[in-house]
């Protein structure tokens, strides 16, 4: 591999000073809230002022021909129909929204894997409480092991009382890539809904929704697709769309509501009361810069850095890779360093001394750091890590 200074083959166009970003941090965790372009950031404003200048006339007449857009682009983006789709907020919100619309009870069982997310779990054991089902968890080693390997674990915890799988495509806390294609086949093969919490995969990993066939999946555009934050979508297969019941229900259900849309699953999830759903908006020009910039080619780069930098911290800590196969998507990989410091410890440690701003994660008794590059990363803040690393280990 050949990276010049800024990391790339061929010279991004793409600067951090293109983002809103603290230009004096190092900031390689684009993956907990993402990063908005300021050409995409001006959008969102525009429409906060267009809402303010005539507010009437926005919320009348603009916003529902405009949501529309936005879910064709995003739909044309991931091919899938724009009615499978609808905005939210974020995919917190998503799993709420799709777990209260199940029809699950006692007796029922829901299978997790070690690997998901906490705000997620928390709304699994929060419904668990009110509809009495249970969650059994799948334990999922790192190195994680291959395709064949992952489904036989999940079908040896499948029983009749199984209803649902719930699992992450890419996981937060140790950024792998599951087999979202395999796993909703398992679950369609036995009568199980899959549910995938795609929140860093839209702009990250190739998403095709009809060659995974899930039963949802939810993603945030705000973390790898460059929309401002609070930008979700949810998608729902079309037999289950008459199932989800809203989280808010206001003027898009009901026999009186406004401005139906021929589909209650879109009427009554996207009027939210008076709302900036300015974010929503932006969906199609982030996609424009995405596509306008080549994002696709330069996260190639991102690929090689992010490989480079496991490779090389990986020596540093004297641990083993984490990656028996490292994705050839992957723009964000976790590392193993040593317990010497706490969690908060070598966060401060980090951040206050090296203006380095990563997370450091505890998964299974390993303590992690989780490094994302995105388009605006270069090599050398990655060599200026494992510097860090260096001096720290
Ligand atoms: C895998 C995963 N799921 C869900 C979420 C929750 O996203 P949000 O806070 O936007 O709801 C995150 C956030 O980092 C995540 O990494």
């Amino acid at each position: 591999m050949k990276l010049n200074s800024s990391g790339c083959r061929r010279k991004s166009m793409i600067k951090k000073s293109d983002f809103l970003l603290n230009q004096e941090i190092i900031f390689f965790n684009n993956g907990s809230y993402g990063a908005c372009p300021k050409t995409v950031f001006n959008k969102y404003q525009e429409w906060q002022r267009i809402i303010e200048f005539q507010p009437v006339e926005f919320f009348q007449k603009t916003l529902l021909p405009e949501l529309k857009r936005s879910r064709q682009a995003i739909g044309d983006f991931i091919n899938c129909q724009p009615n499978d789709l609808i905005l939210v907020r974020n995919a917190t919100y998503a799993t709420n929204i799709v777990i209260r619309s199940l029809d699950l009870k006692k007796g029922d069982e829901v299978l997790v894997t070690n690997h998901e997310y906490g705000a997620c779990l928390n709304a699994w054991e929060f419904w668990k409480k009110e509809k009495g089902f249970k969650l059994k968890e799948i334990k999922i080693e790192l190195p994680l092991p291959d395709t064949t390997e992952i489904i036989r674990r999940i079908k040896s915890c499948l029983n009749p009382k199984t209803k649902v799988i719930f699992f992450s495509h890419i996981s937060s806390k140790t950024a792998q890539l599951f087999p979202a294609e395999e796993i909703c086949k398992l679950a369609r093969e036995n009568n199980i809904i899959s549910i995938i919490d795609g929140a860093h995969s839209i702009g990250q990993c190739p998403l095709n929704i009809k060659e995974i066939d899930p039963d949802f999946y939810f993603s945030n555009i705000h973390k790898w697709l460059f929309a401002p934050k609070g930008t979700a979508f949810l998608y729902t297969r079309k037999e289950l769309q008459s199932k989800v019941k809203p989280l808010i229900t206001g003027w898009g259900w009901g026999p009186e509501r406004e401005l139906p849309s021929g589909s209650d699953y879109i009427d009554s999830n996207q009027f939210y009361g008076t709302a900036d759903l300015s974010s929503f908006l932006t969906v199609e020009v982030s996609i424009n810069f995405y596509k306008e910039n080549k994002i696709e080619d330069l996260k190639k780069n991102c690929h090689e850095l992010v490989e480079y930098f496991c490779r090389e911290a990986d020596k540093i800590t004297v641990k083993k890779t984490l990656y028996n196969h490292f994705p050839d998507c992957l723009m964000m990989a976790v590392i193993e360093v040593p317990t010497k410091y706490s969690v908060i410890e070598l966060k401060e440690l980090l951040y206050e001394k090296y203006r380095i701003e990563v997370p450091v994660i505890e998964w299974e008794g390993k303590l992690l750091i989780r490094i994302s590059i995105q388009v605006f990363n270069t090599k050398d803040e990655v060599d200026y890590f494992l510097k860090v690393l260096k001096e720290i280990f």
